[in-house]
């Protein structure tokens, strides 16, 4: 690889996914992963195998089916941890361990309580353990921006003899400001014994609104892997935005003279992939891949633009992958054609996703005149989002209006077979489709957030319901959608609902811990 080759480590399936109601299940994460490569990351981090069963299936079934970018999986420095790792990773072709234990004062202080001694200790023992599996091994002495310059470079020196191929430097809260984190990794290739062999990465979290610069600024200074995620999501206030960091590397290629294999055509159907799969909305005016990203409002910029697009715009939308005119399809449009939209959306739908998702499209055609992207994106997010279920909607209807009491009746279907009925009176007439639902089902949650929208501009849109509630303590997401509001209000509920229950059942599985990092 030449010494400018930047590699793009994707960790949107770990980093991404503990962003707060952002947590995905095992269909979605392969959505993404299929996604993530057709993109052409060079590694994809897809989970942290010991955190739960679930995230052990995920780092797993990536393993096995996405072939091209090497897969990653995380642990802590102790056994159980990386021995679980490389189980879920050991199928994949090309494969890399990732530990990682925290070097700060506060961290060995206060979360680890060890001396400086005990921590090169752990991390050296674990980086032997996981070269003892695999070639690969990426080692991030966490909250590394904030340990002291000379302790994080003996930590360092010391993993690199113990195997490390890769060390990442992380600013796990992002404390740091561009000039003092590219000093620091300048400071590291000049003082580090074997570290010109190596690959220097970095790893910033966004809480001062710095990730994309202070990454941008290590690159600058030798960095040869950035990590990131698809729309900057993650912890707090997320990670580094890999469409950031990559078109500032690709539109000032001038500046920063490095390979990228990336393809930005495929950032834009990424971008509306992970932000309907994790019901993370995109802001208008975020760079890149924000809806007015590629907008010019003011007359002077539109004459301008008109005259040359150079003028005001440093990049086509075409090189994100944003098309200025949008293919409409109709009842007339045949299962190929939605297949292949299906698949340029960013989608890989298997043959029963796909005649389930063909069947949903000629009911939605019937009822509108046109079906637009954004609809195709909706329909194949609910076939993705349909998920083993424990109740299922057999119908609802409600009453609703001035001078009236708002109620709904609702029946259900059990799994064992058996039907449900009940209705209540609420304070709207979605409150009572609510209430009613958590009556017969036993579950109640409680509602976080709630929004209805149309998923297009026109007349006949479908709306789309969303929500956040918490159960015993977790955030849970809902969405549906259908031409009618209630409905799709009443099928997102329920899908909360399902996975409140489905989590239930889980925890009887005592491998159900799970552990959160930065
Ligand atoms: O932010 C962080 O420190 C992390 C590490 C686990 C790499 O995510
Ligand atoms: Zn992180």
């Amino acid at each position: 690889m030449s010494d400018n080759r930047l590699i793009v480590f994707d960790t949107t399936l770990r980093d991404g996914e503990q962003s707060p109601g952002a947590s995905m299940n095992l269909a979605e994460k392969l959505e993404i992963a299929h996604a993530l490569a057709e993109l052409g990351v060079d590694v994809i981090e897809a989970g942290f195998p010991i955190a739960s069963p679930g995230d052990f299936e995920a780092v797993q079934a990536v393993a096995r089916k996405i072939h091209g970018p090497v897969i990653c999986g995380l642990a802590r420095c102790n056994p159980t941890d990386i021995d679980r790792a490389w189980e879920a990773l050991r199928e994949a072709p090309r494969k890399r361990i990732h530990v990682f234990l925290a070097t700060s004062a506060i961290h060995r202080e206060y979360k680890l309580k060890m001396a400086k001694e005990e921590i090169v200790r752990r991390a050296v023992e674990g980086v032997k353990r996981a070269r003892g599996y695999c070639e690969d091994v990426e080692f991030s002495p966490e909250d590394a921006a904030r340990t002291e310059l000379d302790f994080l470079a003996e930590v360092v020196e010391k993993v690199i003899e113990a195997g490390a191929t890769t060390l990442n430097i992380p600013d796990t809260v992002g404390y740091a400001v561009p000039e003092q984190y590219a000093a620091a990794i300048s400071h590291l290739r000049k003082h580090v014994r074997g570290i010109d062999k190596c690959i220097l990465s970095v790893h910033c979290h966004n809480d001062l609104g710095l990730a994309v610069a202070n990454s941008l600024a290590a690159l600058r200074e030798g960095a040869r892997q950035v990590e990131c995620t698809i729309n900057g999501i993650g912890e707090r206030a997320g990670n580094c935005a890999l469409e950031e960091v990559v078109m500032a590397l690709r539109t000032r290629a001038d500046y920063f003279g490095l390979d990228i294999g990336v393809n930005t055509k495929r950032l834009w159907p990424t971008s509306r992939l992970v932000s309907r799969v994790t019901g993370i909305h995109v802001q208008r005016n975020k760079a890149i891949v924000g809806q007015n990203a590629f907008a010019h409002e003011a007359g002077i910029h539109q004459d301008g633009m008109l005259k040359h697009s150079a003028t005001y715009e440093i990049m086509r939308p075409e090189d994100v992958g944003v098309h200025r005119t949008e293919l409409v399809l109709g009842k007339h449009s045949g299962r190929h054609a939605l297949s292949q939209r299906v698949r340029d959306l960013g989608y890989h739908l298997n043959d029963q996703q796909l005649n389930r998702l063909f069947d949903d499209f000629k009911v939605l055609a019937d009822r509108k005149k046109t079906v637009y992207d954004a609809d195709i994106e909706a329909l194949a997010e609910s076939v993705l989002h349909t998920g083993p279920a424990v109740w299922t909607l057999e119908a609802v209807t409600c009453n609703a209006g001035s001078g009236t009491v708002p109620c709904a009746a609702v029946v259900l279907w059990h799994k064992d077979g058996t039907i449900e009925r009940d209705a209540c009176t609420g304070d709207g007439p979605i409150d009572a489709v609510f209430k009613t639902i958590e009556r017969i089902t036993g579950v109640y949650v409680k509602l976080r957030s709630f929004s209805i929208s149309s998923v297009t501009g026109d007349e006949d849109a479908q709306g789309e319901a969303q929500l956040e509630a918490e159960h015993k303590g977790r955030i849970l997401r809902g969405r549906s959608v259908s031409t009618d509001i209630i409905e799709a209000s009443a099928l997102a509920y329920l899908q909360v609902i399902n996975r409140a229950l489905l989590r239930e059942e889980m925890k009887m599985n005592p491998q159900t811990e799970e552990i959160v990092v930065a």
